[in-house]
């Protein structure tokens, strides 16, 4: 058992997610204790929920931590040692439009992807900002650790508007459900298996998976796959749509058999394909309002009213939670555990601009991330990675200039889009229902 504890605030606490982070904060007690966890919203009654079910599951699994919720800012980001933040400006209704307006002109919908990330990306960077600043004013030392999304935008923009912070650090889990799902198809221990990985965020590709005894077991997962298509390991919880993006793998293998991609790729290789098997009137957000939203919020409910989270299994069952938590041990604790996670090029990989923000693997310590060099990429994935950290770094410059003419170049760059006319038509609509959110852009 480790002496120093951590303080938390959850920010996003009425989150879908946090259940399952309080839940695995919960069986990291020995290599992550805990002092207290505060969660924090600007949704008091979402957050009233799961901050009542969060009282019961640490009363009955670790009655010595201290448990709050607020919607009080100040109160939420004094004396913490880590920022946990999982933040959705606009919330469900606005991930909708993100995912909807698009569609109207035929370019794909997605939360992270495309136009619908572009622009939940021109709404999360104000209030990532803000955040930054108060939970400097009130916690000077904490760790940022953020998986707000589009988190690859979100980065961008933290990076460039704070170039001095040294804890801030950008994480997403997809890498590791990745990597859950690869290390099941050999029957192995995603612990164990070391990724070599590069990219950006939702944009990124495994070269190598190596197990205990150095073997790259990378031929055998892609054959494995190639040969059966591939399901994630947690299929019978997950959704049709999810379902279909993993076995879309197989398809980007087949083309392009070098690596194993990232599943967000399947939007920026296939658009066209994907544009014409989505259902404009039905999207992710009404598949989520109507699965795990509904799920979690009843179990919630029925935790809080039966005064026990003992006979719950809804809320722990995803690599989401266990990573953030592992994560922050990994920091606090100087474990130099492994991860993918974001941080500035700097010369990682040696062909690509030094200002992207680049998603690889890195040992996580004290003094934050220790990337692994990667190296020179080959001429396809660095003219992907460049022309998407073009699109990346546009966006993040039209938020700052509030500049049209940027916001229009980064869509015309972006492979969902591609034609500046529809650029230019998703734009305008997408301006007209963000107005309440985005800067003015002239
Ligand atoms: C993965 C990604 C996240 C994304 C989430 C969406 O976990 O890494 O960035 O937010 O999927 O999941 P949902 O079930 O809400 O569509
Ligand atoms: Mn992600």
């Amino acid at each position: 058992m480790k002496n120093k504890k951590s303080r938390i605030v959850l920010v996003g606490g009425g989150s879908t997610w946090s259940p399952g982070i309080l839940k695995a904060m919960t069986t990291h007690l020995n290599e992550f204790p805990i002092e207290e966890i505060k969660l924090y919203d600007i949704d008091a009654e979402r957050q009233e929920v799961i901050g009542e079910f969060a009282k019961i599951l640490f009363k009955e699994e670790a009655p010595e931590v201290k448990v709050s919720y607020t919607t009080d800012e100040e109160e939420a980001y004094r004396d913490v040692d880590f920022v946990f933040c999982q933040m959705r400006t606009g919330g469900f209704d606005m991930r909708e439009k993100d995912e909807k307006i698009p569609m109207k002109y035929g370019v794909i919908g997605q939360e992270t992807c495309g136009p619908g990330g572009f622009a939940y990306g021109l709404r999360s960077i104000r209030d990532m900002v803000q955040m930054v600043n108060s939970v400097r004013q009130y916690s000077p030392d904490a760790w940022i650790l953020n998986y707000t999304n589009p988190a690859a935008i979100v980065a961008l923009a933290l990076d460039k508007i704070f170039p001095e912070e040294e804890r801030i650090l950008n994480i997403c889990d997809q890498p590791v459900n990745l990597l859950r799902s690869f290390a099941s198809l050999i029957d192995y221990d995603a612990d164990k298996l070391e990724p070599v990985y590069f990219g950006l965020n939702h944009y990124g590709w495994f070269t190598n998976l190596y197990d205990e005894d150095g073997k790259d077991r990378m031929p055998e997962i892609k054959d494995i796959i190639l040969n059966g298509g591939f399901r994630p390991v947690d299929a019978e919880q997950r959704d049709q749509s999810w379902l279909d993006t993993y076995a879309m793998v197989e398809d980007m293998l087949i083309d392009f058999p070098d690596y194993l991609p990232n599943t967000y790729l399947q939007y920026y290789l296939y658009p066209e394909y994907k544009f014409s098997k989505a259902d404009p009137t039905r999207t992710r957000t009404d598949e989520v309002r109507e699965g795990r939203e509904k799920k979690v919020f009843e179990e919630c409910r029925r935790i809080v009213e039966n005064g026990t989270a003992k006979d719950s299994t809804v809320v722990h069952n995803d690599a989401h939670g266990d990573m953030m938590v592992e994560v922050a041990g990994s920091i606090f604790h100087n474990l130099r555990k492994t991860y993918v996670v974001m941080v500035r090029n700097n010369g990682i990989v040696s062909n690509l601009p030094d200002d992207s923000m680049i998603e690889v693997a890195a040992s996580l310590s004290i003094n934050g991330p220790q990337p692994y060099a990667v190296g020179p990429i080959d001429t396809f994935y660095k003219g992907l990675i460049e022309s998407q950290h073009g699109y990346e770094k546009l966006t993040v410059e039209a938020y700052m200039e509030g500049s049209y003419t940027k916001a229009l170049q980064a869509l015309t760059l972006n492979r969902t889009v591609v034609d500046a006319k529809k650029a230019r038509q998703v734009l305008d609509a997408l301006i007209e229902a963000n107005k309440e959110y985005w800067p003015e852009l002239k």
